[in-house]
């Protein structure tokens, strides 16, 4: 009986995971939410270990060579030696350094992809930085090879770089008898972005999976109001579509993490009145999670799921926002498991409520979670 019990917990475990992995939970972290002044400062240490299993620590830069990476703050470098400190409360936890970045722009980037000499020097420069400061990889964040005055070539050198990288990491994996540093990517998924800055069949070859950025399709840019990270819509701009669209461009999908957002997109209403999907909006901006179960809470705002685009948004005011509840997380979650994909990114860790704000901590992340979880449970009912 104990033995038939036992076989019946591996059964139902392996349904969570992909190709014997847990299905990844990848982090952001931002290194400026450690001097937040509203109550909700994140810091390294008041993370909870065991909610990613990759935290990826933005931003780092590069220097004026492009060969070097250089933190951005001077307090950088004792966050780093924090979260990385998270390794001892769990062991499993990966950690990355995030390079790029939309601040950072796309110029760096063009440099140290211009010539064999530069992608081999930052190479071993990377490989230096990572193993002195105790992480496991890399994430470039190139937003984006081709545009923002990159050449259309760096569509091309882009998958030249991380075929570099991913030959020195395994190199030099052989050469200490470590685990190979990860080497990730962050991505822009619209048709026209992946046109111009992506050979999808071979930046998905050489890195070791893809954090597709999926959301932001719809902002305050538009003029009027719109979901920023719909499941399925009647147009082009969701995740269901995008992430087929990467697949069928020979996309490898067990690397495909799917992006999600623990911000919402704000739109001020032109008519305060006029409150729907596609209501006229001038300007705007974002609104961590923790202000908006806030603002749910005191009852000062309303929530108001989409069926079709299983995404809630809401109005509070002038303000409408279009933002990921629990719920509309965990079908995100039950889409990436049916889909076989690799795992479910979020950006940020440090704008879910954190802190408790609204009841539970990490109620965003931990509905991330249970739904990786849950899968088992589904079998026994
Ligand atoms: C994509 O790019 C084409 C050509 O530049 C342009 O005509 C089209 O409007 C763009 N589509 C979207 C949805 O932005
Ligand atoms: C939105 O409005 C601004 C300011 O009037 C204008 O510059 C911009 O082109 C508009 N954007 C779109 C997508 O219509
Ligand atoms: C999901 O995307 C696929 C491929 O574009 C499409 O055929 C399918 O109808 C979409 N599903 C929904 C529910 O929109």
């Amino acid at each position: 009986m104990a033995f038939l019990r036992f076989t019946i917990l591996v059964f139902i475990s392996t349904n969570s995971f992909v190709l014997g992995h847990e299905l990844w939970r990848v982090c952001y972290y931002t290194s400026w939410s450690s001097q937040r002044t509203d109550g909700q400062p994140l810091l390294p240490e008041d993370i909870d270990a065991n909610l990613c299993t990759h935290i990826n620590f933005a931003f780092t830069t590069l220097d004026s060579s492009a060969t070097e990476i250089l933190t951005e703050q001077t307090y950088d470098l004792n966050l780093m030696q924090r979260l990385n400190a998270l390794k001892t409360r769990n062991p499993a936890l990966k950690t990355l350094i995030s390079l790029g970045g939309w601040e950072m722009g796309s110029m760096k980037f063009h440099k140290l992809a211009a010539s064999q000499a530069n992608m081999n020097k930052f190479a071993q420069n990377a490989i230096d930085f990572l193993r002195a400061h105790n992480f496991d990889g890399i994430d470039l964040d190139w937003e984006y090879p081709g545009a923002r005055g990159s050449p259309a070539t760096d569509k091309h050198a882009f998958g030249e770089l991380l075929m570099v990288l991913h030959n020195a990491f395994a190199a030099e994996s052989q050469r200490s008898h470590k685990n190979k540093l990860l080497l990730t990517i962050a991505v822009a998924t619209s048709h026209n972005r992946t046109q111009e800055s992506y050979d999808v069949r071979m930046i998905s070859r050489y890195c070791d999976f893809i954090n597709m950025m999926m959301y932001d399709f719809h902002g305050s840019w538009d003029n009027k109001t719109g979901p920023h990270s719909a499941l399925y819509s009647d147009d082009e701009y969701n995740i269901n579509h995008t992430a087929s669209h990467w697949e069928i461009l020979g996309a490898q999908k067990d690397k495909l993490v799917i992006g999600v957002p623990f911000y919402g997109n704000v739109f001020t209403l032109l008519d305060p009145n006029d409150d729907d999907v596609g209501s006229a909006s001038f300007g705007g901006g974002n609104m961590p999670y923790y202000m908006i179960c806030q603002a749910l809470q005191d009852g000062t705002a309303q929530e108001i799921v989409l069926n079709n685009e299983r995404v809630p948004y809401m109005v509070q005011g002038k303000n409408w926002v279009t933002y990921d509840n629990p719920s509309s997380l965990r079908e995100k979650v039950d889409f990436v498991k049916k889909r076989g994909y690799g795992g479910i990114m979020v950006w940020a860790i440090d704008l879910d409520d954190s802190h408790g704000a609204c009841g539970h901590k990490y109620p965003l992340m931990n509905a991330v979670v249970d739904g990786i979880k849950q899968s088992g449970s589904v079998v026994v009912g």
